[in-house]
């Protein structure tokens, strides 16, 4: 069955007919051009596809479109404003944190919506103390950015990029830099 929706796509609206069985991505990608989430595995598993949704990160491979009526995407060519990149996507070109760049927009995005929740006080499979504020270490980013894969392997320089807006976010609410890194192990 076709029905037809709204979504705000990167800031624009934008109105399609999809089958009800359409999933978000193959909306934005097939129906709406909008390339920048990518396909991976198409069942969850690889991160690739990662866009905010109301401003929280999901895999779009597993989202239907149709449910999604009149909601705000957010993909990965979406989230500078104009020209000036996100300081998220700074931060990668900065660390090298990519090499083929396939899973970068899912990563990308993920980071972001990644930090959200810990600053809004998400705890993780590893938080120690799920009533205490995030403490954003090596581990809490690795075990939070666990579901985006990059078979290239640059998670080392995946995580110096996310902890370089950390810090960067961190020294201007406090005006005291954020420590620095324990360790540099991949995740
Ligand atoms: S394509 Fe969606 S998680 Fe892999
Ligand atoms: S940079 Fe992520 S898969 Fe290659």
């Amino acid at each position: 069955m076709d029905v037809q929706i709204t979504l705000i796509v990167d800031g624009a609206e934008r109105s399609l007919t999809v089958d009800t069985r359409t999933t978000l991505l193959d909306a934005l990608r097939d129906r709406l051009a909008v390339t920048s989430p990518k396909k991976g595995c198409d069942h969850g598993q690889c991160g690739s596809c990662t866009v905010l949704l109301e401003g929280r990160r999901v895999t779009s491979c597993l989202v239907l479109a149709v449910a999604q009526d009149g909601a705000d995407v957010t993909t990965a060519q979406g989230l500078g404003e104009g020209e000036q990149l996100h300081p998220m996507q700074e931060a990668f070109l900065d660390r090298d944190g990519f090499q083929c760049g396939f899973c970068t927009p899912g990563q990308v995005c993920s980071a972001v919506g990644m930090l959200r929740e810990a600053a809004q006080g998400h705890p993780s499979h590893v938080t120690a103390d799920a009533g205490a504020p995030v403490e954003l270490t090596d581990e809490e980013i690795r075990e939070r950015m666990s579901g985006n894969l990059c078979r290239c392997g640059a998670y080392v320089n995946i995580v110096a990029a996310i902890r370089d807006v950390t810090a960067k976010e961190a020294a201007s609410t406090t005006g005291v830099a954020a420590p620095a890194p324990k360790g540099s192990a991949g995740s």
